[in-house]
């Protein structure tokens, strides 16, 4: 949902820009451009496409320019993925004012743009974008004081924004203000970066200041100041260390970061696993704040995320009401945030969200704080609103994952959140200690089923091989593995762009059943669980309209509707959707790599979705 970036320094303007907006092109990638003063003048280029196209755009004297006298360069970036306005060179941010004085880079959208729009008739607009409106307002709104001219306009934005400016006419800094979109400071030695996320900043500090909602403000070679709209005052904000290294934002040696997230699940599984559970104890130290009590009175539990974050909240569903024994209810953020929900008391709200920015899951979790219920934010990026907005979060410690595609972030949530079950059956005494030794003993082993699965994955390969130029794929399962084939669609779609549909496979004879021929194949979980009998009904139905029949399975199973057999190590029932989704990740990504497709930034997607 675009990224950006803005930077002053001594270090050279144009490599600062240039790779910190490859590290946000995740983010946004349909156009790109940057900013930088020189002689006292706006210089601005912008390119369509990927970051590459706009750097080979740029003039050579531009790349071995230093700016000012002092030795300080400053300078903005901004990759796009498009809103208010098609992905051209006109619409590609940084925009510039009438009088070319201010140029402004942003992330969100102005909701009220077209009256604000209509108030500024003697402007010259140039792009069909929200965020061209802004700084003709700060032109409008300039007296010879920036931060009155950015405090008057932000005062006017209905919707959502990080901005970032620099101006002619107060040429030594960068100025800034952030509204329910996200912005950060990175705090060097004699530098400072600002970005949307800390990965574009990684590789020269790892001392940041998250910015909060209404804070403005400027950041000059020798001082940050930040004042909020609320107060007016000048604010004390503390500084973080995040300990990602700049290795882990590397591929590697692996062919896309998507690869190298499902490769790293073992680990950054087992990392979440020994962070928690010591023995047969399961420990949240500063994580949950809430109280025993509280936890002990919670009767129902509702659990709100998008996308593949909704997956997991689905299948926490099914785990939840096995340990817990009350009624759980999901949702997606988009449509909570609008429906009537009635909120009981004692109920716990779970948000799930990587990157902790996702407007809908942000919007439905402001909701839900109206009504003073303890809400639990399941996160894997901290600092991110999400972690501050929530009463608790837990940290799903996957490491930075930039691959659009979640893999990682996915079965972190679901081990983090098991963890979360488990504890809390046992304050709640829900759960026999047979029971609890069973469930943990089994999530003990996950990691290292997960490796026996990514130790050879040439089944999965030739799978691929065979199905990746069919055109539409049905996953099917039932019971707590129905949301992981939702999730192996979704993988499949989004990176393959191969029409795909998850859909429980009792339901198959209420209608979808009409699409299958023998031109489709079907990938049935048939893994071993209390409904197995069941899907091999399923199966047989499948089988009798002639489908190609893909099975996840365990040692043992037989069907002779089987036509290809992927045999995973056999697990819990419940546990089994965090090994079930590896192979599903895996043929997704075969097959989109045999399509020769952009893995890591599928089109029309961005990893980050903090717009509505
Ligand atoms: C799919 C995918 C998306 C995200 C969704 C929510 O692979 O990555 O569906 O899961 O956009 O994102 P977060 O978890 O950051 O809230």
């Amino acid at each position: 949902m675009c990224g950006i970036i803005g930077y002053i320094g001594k270090r050279n303007i144009i490599e600062v820009l240039i790779s910190g907006l490859k590290h946000l092109e995740y983010r946004g990638y349909d156009s790109s451009g940057i900013a930088i003063l020189k002689e006292n003048k706006i210089l601005r280029y912008r390119a369509t496409g990927k970051i590459s196209k706009l750097e080979s755009s740029l003039p050579t004297s531009l790349i071995s320019h230093q700016e000012s006298s002092n030795g300080y360069s400053l300078g903005i970036g901004h990759t796009r993925w498009a809103t208010h306005g098609k992905p051209s060179e006109e619409n590609a941010h940084p925009h510039i004012d009438c009088n070319r004085n201010f140029v402004i880079v942003h992330n969100g959208i102005i909701e009220n743009f077209l009256e604000l729009k209509s108030k500024l008739q003697h402007h010259k607009f140039s792009s069909e974008t929200d965020t061209e409106v802004v700084v003709h307002l700060i032109e409008k709104n300039y007296n010879g004081n920036m931060l009155e001219a950015i405090k008057n306009t932000i005062k006017l934005l209905e919707g959502s924004y990080a901005i970032v400016l620099i101006s002619r006419l107060e040429p030594q800094k960068l100025f800034f203000a952030r509204k329910d979109s996200p912005l950060i400071i990175g705090i060097g030695e004699d530098e400072t970066f600002i970005a949307s996320d800390v990965i574009s900043m990684l590789g020269y500090t790892n001392k940041f200041i998250f910015l909060e909602n209404y804070d403005y403000g400027e950041i000059s070679n020798t001082e940050i100041k930040i004042y909020n709209l609320n107060s007016e005052k000048l604010q004390q904000r503390s500084v973080n260390i995040v300990n990602w290294t700049p290795q882990m934002i590397e591929k590697s040696g692996f062919k896309h970061f998507m690869l190298k997230e499902i490769y790293e699940q073992p680990q950054v599984l087992r990392e979440n696993i020994t962070a928690r559970v010591f023995s047969e104890e399961i420990v949240f130290s500063e994580e949950i704040k809430f109280t025993k009590k509280l936890l002990k009175n919670i009767q129902k539990i509702l659990i709100i995320g998008c996308g593949t974050s909704y997956h997991a909240a689905l299948v926490c569903k099914y785990f939840f009401e096995h340990v817990l024994k009350i009624p759980v209810e999901t949702d997606v953020g988009s449509e909570f945030r609008y429906r009537e929900c009635i909120l009981q008391k004692n109920t716990l709200v779970i948000f799930i969200s990587q990157s902790g920015e996702t407007a809908d899951t942000l919007a439905s979790l402001r909701i839900v704080k109206q009504y003073k219920l303890p809400t639990l934010g399941v996160c894997n990026v901290i600092g991110s609103s999400l972690f501050r907005e929530a009463d608790s979060t837990i940290y799903i410690r996957c490491g930075p994952e930039i691959g659009v595609a979640s893999t990682k972030a996915f079965t972190g949530q679901l081990v983090c959140l098991y963890i979360f079950g488990l504890y809390l059956a046992k304050i709640k005494q829900t759960i026999s200690q047979k029971r609890y030794i069973e469930l943990l003993n089994s999530i003990y082993k996950v990691p290292t089923y997960i490796e026996q699965i990514l130790s050879d994955t040439s089944y999965i390969k030739q799978l691929a091989k065979m199905f990746y130029t069919k055109h539409d794929f049905l996953y099917l399962a039932r019971g707590i593995n129905y949301p992981i084939a939702l999730e192996g669609a979704l993988k499949l779609k989004e990176i393959s762009y191969i029409h795909a549909e998850g859909y429980p496979a009792g339901e198959m004879k209420h209608g979808p059943i009409a699409l299958i021929d023998k031109e489709m194949p079907v990938v049935i979980i048939a893994t071993k669980g209390s409904l197995l009998q069941k899907v091999f009904s399923n199966l047989e139905e499948v089988k009798s309209r002639e489908a190609k029949v893909i099975a996840l399975t365990n040692y043992g199973v037989e069907s002779k509707s089987i036509d290809y057999k992927l045999v995973l190590p056999e697990t819990d029932e419940f546990v089994s959707p965090i090994l079930n989704v590896v192979p599903l990740q895996l043929l997704a990504y075969y097959i989109a790599d045999l399509l020769n497709r952009e893995i890591d930034q599928p089109r029309n997607l961005a990893k980050s979705v903090t717009v509505e």
